[in-house]
C-alpha cells in the first residue's frame, strides 16, 4: 500500500518539490527486486513479480548504500525483530530509517540506547511515527510537548484497535468468546487472536512512548493484564478458540459487576511519570514512571468510552493540558492509513535533508 500511494504522488512530488525519490530496491521475505537507476514505481508489482531473485539483505543493503547517491532510507515494513536489530548498523553508516515496525524501539534499552547513539553518530534520521496509532499523530505529539519544556503526567488510552472493538461490541447479549470469533472471522484481529488479547502489543507500544519521555521502561516493566485464560497461552488456534468460552462466564462477570457501578469495561494501556520536572533536563537522571496494561473500569461518558468501533484515542496530561487534556483519536489501523503515516515520515525526512515542501 505504501509504494502505490508513493506511486500516485511520485510525479507531484518531483515535479512541485523537485524531491526525486527513487525505490532502489523492494525485499520480500523471499524474493527481492534491485535497480540501479530505480523501479518505476507505478509498475512495482510487475517488476517485483517478474523480475525477482532470491531475498538477501546484505546484498539489498549493499545495493541500497551508495556513495554516489545524496541519502539512502530503508522503509521496513514487517515486523521483523531481526530486520529491527539491523537498524543500528545502518544508521551508524548513514542511512536514514523510517518504520513502522515497534520491534526497535520496544527491544532492550542496551539496544534502544544502541541506536539512538549510532543515529547520532551516523549523522542519519529515525522516524517511526506509525509503530503508536499507525497514521495519528502520537509520537510527534509527545516530541513536541516535551522538547517545548511541557511536563507530561501522563499518557493513556485505547492503543489497540482490535480490543478497542471488542470491547465497544461487548455488551453481555453475545458471549465475549463469540465476539472474538466473529471479529477473527472478519479480519480485526490477528491471525492468532493471542496476539491481541495478550496485550503485548499495546506494552510495546507504551514502552515507545515511554522512552519518548525520557522514561527508562523494559518490556518487563510494563505490567500487563493479559486477557488470554491461563492454560490456554500455548497450543494450536482451533484449540485455543475452542476452549474460549469457558471462560466467558468470568468475562461476564467483571462485566456485571462494571454495569453495578455504572460504569463500561475498556482495555487501556496507561503511563505516568512520577517526576514531571525531570523529564524536561537532557542529561539529568531519567524519571521514574509506572506502565499499565489491561482492563478497566470506566464512567459512561469518559471519552475512552465513546470511540468509533475500532478507534485509537490517546489523552496527554501534561502541565499544560491539565484542566482539559490533549486527545488525538482516530482509526489507529489499517493497511491505508499506517501506510499514510510512513510516507508522513518520509516527506519528513525529505524536508529535514532540505526539500522545500
Ligand atoms: N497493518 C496495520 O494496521 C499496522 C498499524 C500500525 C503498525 N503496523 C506495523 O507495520 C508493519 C507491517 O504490518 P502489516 O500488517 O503490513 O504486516 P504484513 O501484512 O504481515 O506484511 C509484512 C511484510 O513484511 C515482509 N517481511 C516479513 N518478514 C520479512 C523479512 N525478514 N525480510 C523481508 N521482508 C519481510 C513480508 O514479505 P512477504 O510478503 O514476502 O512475506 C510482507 O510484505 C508491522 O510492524 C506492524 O506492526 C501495522
Amino acid at each position: 500500500v505504501f509504494l502505490d500511494q508513493l506511486a500516485s504522488q511520485s510525479a507531484r512530488l518531483r515535479e512541485q518539490f523537485k524531491i526525486d525519490l527513487r525505490v532502489r530496491g523492494i525485499l520480500g521475505s523471499k524474493r527481492m527486486v534491485l535497480a540501479e537507476t530505480g523501479i518505476a514505481v507505478e509498475h512495482w508489482r510487475r517488476e517485483y513479480e517478474q523480475r525477482g531473485v532470491p531475498a538477501n539483505l546484505d546484498r539489498f543493503i549493499e545495493h541500497v548504500h551508495v556513495d554516489y547517491l545524496p541519502h539512502s532510507v530503508v522503509i521496513d515494513c514487517t515486523a521483523s525483530a531481526d530486520i529491527a536489530g539491523r537498524y543500528a548498523a545502518w544508521l551508524g553508516a548513514g542511512m536514514h530509517v523510517v518504520t513502522p515496525n515497534k520491534k526497535a524501539n520496544s527491544a532492550d534499552l542496551v539496544y534502544y540506547r544502541a541506536l539512538h547513539e549510532a543515529r547520532r553518530a551516523g549523522g542519519a534520521h529515525y522516524l517511526y511515527e506509525a509503530t503508536v496509532g499507525a497514521g495519528l499523530p502520537v509520537v510527534h505529539t509527545l516530541r513536541d510537548l516535551r522538547e517545548t519544556g511541557d511536563e507530561i503526567t501522563s499518557v493513556e488510552g485505547i492503543f489497540s484497535g482490535t480490543l478497542a472493538y471488542l470491547f465497544n461490541i461487548y455488551d453481555g447479549r453475545t458471549a465475549f468468546s463469540d465476539i472474538v470469533r466473529d471479529a477473527r472471522q472478519r479480519g480485526y484481529t490477528e491471525p492468532d487472536p493471542r496476539d491481541d488479547l495478550s496485550g503485548m502489543d499495546v506494552a510495546r507500544k507504551l514502552i515507545i512512548l515511554g522512552r519518548e519521555m525520557g522514561l527508562e521502561l523494559e518490556l518487563a516493566d510494563v505490567k500487563v493484564e493479559s486477557l488470554v485464560p491461563t492454560g490456554l497461552e500455548t497450543g494450536s488456534i482451533e484449540d485455543f478458540m475452542a476452549r474460549l468460552p469457558r471462560h466467558d462466564a468470568a468475562m461476564r462477570e467483571r462485566l456485571d459487576a462494571a454495569r453495578a457501578r455504572g460504569k463500561v469495561l475498556r482495555y487501556v494501556g496507561r503511563l505516568t511519570c512520577d517526576d514531571t520536572s525531570r523529564t524536561r533536563s537532557a542529561g539529568a537522571r531519567a524519571p521514574s514512571g509506572v506502565a499499565t496494561v489491561g482492563l478497566v473500569e470506566l464512567d459512561t461518558r469518559h471519552p475512552f468510552a465513546n470511540i468509533a468501533l475500532t478507534d485509537n484515542v490517546v489523552r496527554f496530561a501534561t502541565r499544560r493540558y491539565c484542566d482539559n487534556p490533549l486527545i488525538v483519536q482516530g482509526p489507529g489501523a489499517g493497511p491505508e492509513v499506517t501506510a499514510g503515516g510512513v510516507f508522513a515520515d518520509l516527506l519528513r525526512l525529505a524536508a529535514y535533508l532540505g526539500a522545500r515542501l
